[in-house]
């Protein structure tokens, strides 16, 4: 594993693998395996963003890529982290290299969603998800959560759709809404729901 230009040239070349998401995933599993999570970061993000997350950093997403066919980010999960249900049109690997993102799925039914199953990703651990699914993450640690996510889309572009996290009502995705939504589920104390799995 080099520097974050070649996981991202990497990256480009497993698109054209039969199976891309498949590929990614093996590409994301090397990479977390590659170096102790410290260095990874150093390495990824470069020496000074990998110093500013000392302590308990802040959420955060250092985009690696963002294309028509792949995006790839950094994510930076801090505690209490939480978000709402929301998909993402396409396939989606993530991969949890240091801390742990618990997901909660859900399934579509009557018009909204109920929570379907659940899958605490703690790390190493390398989440594969298809491009039906709906899901939302949060960090129950004291502890920050790092992780490497792709997708084979425009991720930040694209149509997509959130659910309201109380209401469950699906709407168009609007990246300043969801954040504030975000935002107000951690100051409120939301966790997701623990019956799913
Ligand atoms: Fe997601």
């Amino acid at each position: 594993m080099g520097d974050a230009a070649t996981l991202v040239e990497r990256a480009r070349a497993a698109l054209s693998a039969r199976d891309a998401a498949q590929a990614i995933h093996d590409l994301l599993r090397e990479t977390i395996a590659s170096a102790a999570p410290r260095e990874l970061r150093r390495r990824l993000l470069g020496t000074e963003a990998a110093e500013r997350m000392g302590g308990i950093p802040r959420f955060g997403q250092h985009v690696l890529v963002d294309s028509p066919e792949l995006t790839m980010f950094h994510a930076t999960l801090p505690p209490g982290f939480v978000n709402a249900p929301h998909d993402h049109r396409t396939w989606a690997v993530v991969a949890v290299y240091e801390g742990e993102e618990r997901n909660v799925f859900y399934r579509r039914r009557d018009g909204s969603i109920t929570p379907a199953s659940a899958l605490v990703a703690s790390a190493p651990y390398v989440v594969a998800m298809r491009e039906d699914a709906i899901h939302a993450i949060e960090n129950r640690l004291a502890t920050p959560s790092y992780a490497l996510h792709a997708y084979g889309n425009a991720h930040f572009h694209v149509a997509r759709s959130m659910w309201h996290p109380d209401t469950l009502v699906e709407q168009p995705r609007d990246d300043a809404l969801f954040g504030s939504w975000c935002r107000d589920m951690i100051v409120r104390g939301v966790r997701l729901p623990a019956d799913a799995g």
